[in-house]
């Protein structure tokens, strides 16, 4: 059953601070982290010196609009160990996120820093409301993506019971849920989605034989009908965890009970949010780019890095008693966007529609394709019971994108259990016209 008065604070003493008081822990680490990637790290002494900037020119939080971003092209540039700050002996860890295309990105932890983000993780937990007596089923992969160890080492900071099966077997994952009574669970929300569906195709009554109370769910975008889906098949609350592999891995931000947005681990990254074409800082409120600073990071410090991802930031005040600033959920990644006969279009877009719509099930792909003119097809599996070759269903769907996207997509329904099921993020979109 889904409790509703179940936050606490792993840290109260960072995640509730005072916000004048978190404002100037901030900006004291911002100062301490700009001279210390200066003296420690050659790329970001070259470029301050290009720009005849100096450590001592960054005072607060009102310089740092001075400092020049980093892009995932440096570390690239930077391949095979990053942006060392520290001798290669003080590394104890590298984790290696999946670039789409070349080489992955490696990144780098010293002691400290895989203890901060133990504690980031063990804060995560804690926000959906997990606390020391539950029992974590951590289906994330284990090995170079940073979710798996991620949650691994977070709930063991806690002090949770963790069963780290890692991704796929999906029959013993729900056979281990059952067994051995999980009551948290953490995947990606596409997985979430494919094991609710499972469950219920094995047999399971998951509200009767499970346990389970909360999902942790993150590394890919989803949206509201994802998560009512979700929270009602498994009677469960669903929560978004936020992160990337630069910025340590998950534990960069997470929902609280309220669900209303994500808590920046605010004594720890500093967030701005800027147009991605200018490159202009944009006041809180408005959407853009996500930007962070890390401000205790030893071994792979990152000034300003870019996230790619769009969100809005709000500073207010939640319900929950957490102080630090929200990220009123991810829509996309500005790499993402899909341009289509000169219309945009975020995947995210069509998910809330085809996830909003009884007749189909939860399953798609998203093509596009040019002959002259860009074509957009949508290829969705209907709900169980729905004839695929229903030229009414087919109708309406089309109908509802349309008024959604403005622009008109080709839909093909399938039968359940056509589209190949993901065991991490989900593949949803091929675009034809970069692979042709
Ligand atoms: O996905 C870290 C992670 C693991 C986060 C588990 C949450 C849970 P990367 O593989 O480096 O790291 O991918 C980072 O994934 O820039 C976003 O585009 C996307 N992403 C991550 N979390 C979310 C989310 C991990 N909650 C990239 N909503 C990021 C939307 C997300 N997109």
């Amino acid at each position: 059953m889904v409790d509703t008065n179940d936050t606490t604070m792993f840290e109260p003493q960072f995640e509730a601070m005072p916000q004048d008081q978190l404002r100037a822990l901030q900006e004291e680490r911002l100062v301490e982290m700009v001279r210390y990637a200066y003296e420690n790290v050659p790329m970001y002494r070259t470029r301050f010196d290009q720009q005849g900037l100096k450590p001592d020119d960054i005072r607060g939080l009102d310089d740092l609009h001075k400092i020049p971003f980093t892009v995932k092209d440096d570390l690239r540039d930077h391949y095979p160990y990053g942006i060392l700050a520290v001798p290669r002996e003080e590394v104890i860890r590298f984790h290696a996120s999946s670039g789409t295309t070349g080489k992955p990105t490696v990144v780098a932890y010293t002691r400290k820093d895989l203890h901060t983000w133990s504690r980031l993780m063990a804060r995560t937990y804690a926000s959906g409301g997990t606390t020391p007596s539950d029992i974590v089923q951590n289906i994330y992969g284990y090995g170079l993506f940073t979710g798996g160890l991620g949650f691994h080492y977070g709930a063991e900071e806690l002090g949770a019971t963790v069963l780290p099966t890692s991704t796929g077997n999906t029959k013993k994952q729900l056979m281990l849920m059952k067994d051995l009574q999980t009551t948290v669970v953490a995947c990606t929300p596409s997985y979430a989605l494919f094991l609710s569906e499972a469950a219920i195709e094995e047999g399971y009554d998951p509200q009767r034989d499970f346990a389970l109370r909360i999902g942790m769910f993150g590394a890919e975008p989803w949206s509201e009908e994802a998560r009512h889906k979700i929270q009602a098949v498994l009677g469960i609350k669903a929560y978004d965890c936020y992160g990337m592999s630069e910025l340590y891995g998950p534990g960069v931000a997470v929902e609280c009970s309220e669900q209303n947005g994500l808590h920046i681990a605010a004594d720890e990254f500093l967030v701005e949010t800027i147009d991605p074409e200018s490159g202009e800082v944009l006041p809180p409120g408005q959407q853009g780019e996500l930007v962070f600073t890390m401000l205790t990071r030893e071994a792979m410090p990152l000034l300003r890095y870019r996230t790619r991802d769009l969100a809005r930031i709000t500073w207010d005040p939640c319900p929950c008693g957490r102080t630090t600033p929200r990220i009123m959920r991810i829509t996309g990644r500005d790499d993402d966007m899909l341009i289509v006969g000169g219309v945009n279009v975020f995947p995210s877009q069509i998910e809330e529609v085809l996830l909003s719509l009884r007749e189909l099930g939860d399953q798609y792909e998203i093509v596009v394709d040019r002959d002259i003119l860009d074509k957009l097809s949508v290829r969705v599996e209907v709900a169980q019971g729905v004839d695929p070759s229903s030229e009414e269903v087919a109708r309406k769907v089309a109908e509802h994108l349309t008024a959604v996207l403005s622009i008109r997509a080709n839909v093909e329904l399938l039968p359940p259990g056509t589209i190949e099921r993901s065991l991490g993020k989900a593949k949803r979109v091929i675009d034809l016209r970069k692979e042709g």
